[in-house]
C-alpha cells in the first residue's frame, strides 16, 4: 500500500514553505548568514520539536526562520522541498509564506518572492510539477500590517495566487482582518484562511461569512457545530486537512482519535497536506501512509482524498484535465 500512495498523484494545498526548513538546512544557512541558533546540533533540534501546543511550535518556527535572509535562502529552502516533494509522488504544491515574519527582521519582500518564484519555476521544468504561491498574513498582529503588506505586495500581484491567514488562532477571530481581506477581494486575489485549529468552530464559520474565503485551512473544529457540517457538505467548500500536525500540536490526542472519517462520513470535502513537515515528523506521503495505518481506509477513499484537492487548487483547466 505504501508504494501505491507513493505512486498516487497527490496534490499538496496547505503548505508553509517556511515549515518545510529541516535542520540540516538550518544549520547550513545560519553558517552561510553568520548567525547564532541557540542549538548545539541537528539532534538537540530535533529534541526540541516535543510541542504541547500551536503557539509553543510557532516559537519555534519563528526562530528557525531566521537562517533565511537572502533570495537564494529562499531558492534552497524551496527546491528542498520540491526535491522531497517529487520523490513522494507530489504533482502540485500550493506553497504559503509568511512576509511579515521576515519584513520584521529587515528582509524586504522581493527576497522572499523572488526567491520562491524562482524554484516554482524550477520545480515546474526539473519534475514537471505544477506550483502556486499563497501570501499568508498573520493574525497575531495588527490587521493595519497586514493592509500594508497587501499594498506593498502589488509589484507581485499577478504571481499571488491566494492570499491566507496563519499563526495563534484563539483571540485572533477571522473579522480582525475583514478589511485585509475585502480589499483582497477587491483586487481579485482568492482567500483562504485558518479556522477551527485550535480556535472553535465559530471562527470557520466566521471566515466563511466575514472572509469570503474558497477553502478553510485545517477545520478540525467544525464537527462541533451540525449547522455548519450541514453548510461545509452542501457547498462543498474544501478543508485542508494536516493530520500529523494536528498531532503534534495536540489537537488530537492521537492518530486514531482523529476526526478525518466523521468528516468523510458526514460529506465533508476533505484533502490531506502536510503543513509544516519539517517540524511535524512528515511530508505528504507520512500524512497518507498515516492515515491508513490509523484508519485502514482502501485505495477508493485515498483516491478521493486526492481528487478532492485536484478539484479545488489553483491550477489552470488544462492542468487539472492532466490529472484526473
Ligand atoms: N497553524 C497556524 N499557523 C501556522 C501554522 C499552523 O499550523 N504553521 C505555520 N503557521
Ligand atoms: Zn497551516
Amino acid at each position: 500500500m505504501k508504494t501505491w500512495l507513493r505512486e498516487l498523484p497527490k496534490v499538496e494545498l496547505h503548505l508553509h514553505i517556511e515549515g518545510s526548513l529541516e535542520p540540516e538546512l538550518m544549520f547550513a544557512l545560519a553558517a552561510r548568514n553568520h548567525i547564532e541558533l541557540p542549538y548545539a546540533s541537528i539532534e538537540e533540534v530535533k529534541a526540541a520539536y516535543d510541542f504541547s501546543d500551536l503557539q509553543s511550535f510557532l516559537d519555534l518556527y519563528y526562530l528557525g526562520m531566521r537562517v533565511l535572509r537572502t533570495e537564494q535562502d529562499f531558492f534552497d529552502l524551496a527546491m528542498a522541498y520540491f526535491e522531497r516533494a517529487h520523490e513522494e509522488g507530489v504533482v502540485h504544491v500550493e506553497l504559503s509564506f509568511d512576509p511579515q515574519a521576515h519584513l520584521g527582521r529587515g528582509v524586504e519582500l522581493a527576497i522572499p518572492f523572488e526567491g520562491l518564484r524562482r524554484a516554482m519555476r524550477e520545480a515546474e521544468q526539473r519534475f514537471g510539477m505544477s506550483t502556486a504561491l499563497i501570501m499568508s498574513f498573520l493574525r497575531d498582529r495588527d490587521a493595519s500590517e497586514a493592509m500594508t503588506v497587501l499594498e506593498k505586495a502589488s509589484p507581485w500581484y499577478e504571481v499571488i495566487d491566494a492570499v491566507g491567514l496563519d499563526s495563534a488562532e484563539v483571540g485572533n477571530p477571522p473579522a480582525k482582518f475583514a478589511a485585509v481581506f475585502e480589499r483582497a477581494r477587491a483586487l481579485g486575489i482568492p482567500r483562504v484562511a485558518h479556522a477551527g485549529e485550535e480556535g472553535p468552530a465559530a471562527y470557520i464559520s466566521e471566515a466563511l461569512d466575514v472572509l469570503d474565503i474558497c477553502r478553510v485551512d485545517h477545520g478540525v473544529a467544525c464537527l462541533q457545530d451540525e449547522a455548519l457540517v450541514e453548510r461545509l457538505r452542501n457547498s462543498q467548500i474544501p478543508l485542508t486537512v494536516c493530520p500529523l500536525s494536528n498531532v503534534r500540536l495536540k489537537v488530537v490526542e492521537t492518530m486514531v482519535d482523529h476526526p478525518l472519517p466523521a468528516m468523510l462520513e458526514k460529506g465533508v470535502k476533505v484533502t490531506l497536506n502536510s503543513d509544516d513537515p519539517a517540524y511535524f515528523g512528515g511530508g505528504m506521503l507520512d500524512n497518507y501512509v498515516a492515515c491508513f495505518d490509523a484508519f485502514g481506509w482502501d485505495q477508493r477513499v485515498f483516491k478521493q482524498l486526492a481528487g478532492n484537492a485536484i478539484d479545488v487548487a489553483f491550477m489552470s483547466d488544462a492542468r487539472r484535465r492532466e490529472l484526473v
